[in-house]
């Protein structure tokens, strides 16, 4: 892997732990930072990207910009689902409390954490995601970042397990009927947002699109729905024969749910079937 992990100038002990303990995990070298700049160590190592251990968690340095976890609109996702407002996600998913979900692209787990708030203590989140840098940094921060005040938004994050595998080979092998919902939010192929906050997420991803096999395993595995959350007007939907979606009027994100129940009866029909 084109990485290595090092640390902030003067770190603690534990934080020095923390990067010997990732680059143990990752099987990448550890590097001691010393004095030395970010691009001394990656003009030495010959590297393009970086970890670096802080005492608020690791940090993937790339060319693009910096990644770190960080709760992005769950929190105020989740807000707002507490006053009662709607969120199409929840919706699209039918999520309720005690649902089991498995999120295909894991990413942020910003839509995990609303999904593992729905579903509560006796609900269960699964987390796929493929770049092991993203794996890590998620994994971090969905088991040490703790949300002032908001115990049971800090719960939701702690629920969610985290399995840095591509969703492809993991679904293969899954039994039929694992959980209630099966979830696949892909990089947009055609970025909606431009911005330079949402960049190194860009270098680091998988950015591979999703295949017509993949939600025929996903509807296989799924016991209701597979819901797919793609750019309004994007003709993945049509791509993936998904005729169903839903999402605000104005909204540039839809999502396409598959109610996996009628389609498992039916044979024919879309190109995922059967
Ligand atoms: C748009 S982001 C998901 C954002 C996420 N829904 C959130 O709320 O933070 C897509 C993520 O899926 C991951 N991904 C893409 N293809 C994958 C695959 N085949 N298996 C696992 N993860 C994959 C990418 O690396 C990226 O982190």
């Amino acid at each position: 892997m084109d990485l290595v992990v090092t640390t902030v100038h003067k770190p603690p002990l534990s934080v020095i732990q923390m990067a010997k303990d990732m680059a143990a995990e990752m099987s990448i070298p550890f590097v001691p930072r010393d004095r030395h700049s970010l691009a001394a160590i990656r003009e030495q190592y010959e590297v393009n990207e970086l970890i670096v251990a802080t005492a608020d968690g690791p940090i993937a340095h790339s060319e693009a910009g910096e990644y770190f976890f960080h709760l992005s609109m769950a929190e105020l996702r989740i807000k707002n689902l507490i006053n009662g407002k709607h969120d199409h996600m929840v919706t699209a998913m039918g999520l309720k409390a005690g649902m089991s979900v498995l999120d295909c692209t894991l990413g942020l787990a910003t839509d995990a954490v609303v999904a593992s708030f729905v579903t509560g203590a006796n609900g269960a989140i699964t987390g796929l995601e493929s770049s092991p840098v993203i794996a890590l940094i998620t994994r971090y921060g969905l088991q040490n970042f703790s949300v002032q005040s908001e115990a049971d938004i800090t719960s939701a994050l702690r629920r969610i397990t985290v399995d840095n595998v591509d969703y492809c080979q993991y679904l293969e092998f899954l039994p039929d009927n694992s959980f209630d919902i099966i979830y696949f939010d892909p990089m947009f192929r055609n970025p909606i947002n431009k911005s330079s906050s949402l960049k190194p997420i860009r270098t680091l991803a998988d950015m591979r699109p999703l295949t017509l096999e993949a939600i025929r395993q996903a509807c296989r595995a799924a016991k209701q729905k597979v819901v797919v959350k793609e750019a309004a007007g994007s003709s993945e939907f049509a791509r993936l024969g998904i005729v169903t979606t839903v999402g605000g009027k104005y909204s540039s994100i839809k999502y396409g749910i598959i109610d996996c129940m009628p389609e498992k009866m039916a044979g024919g029909g879309p190109p995922w079937n059967g």
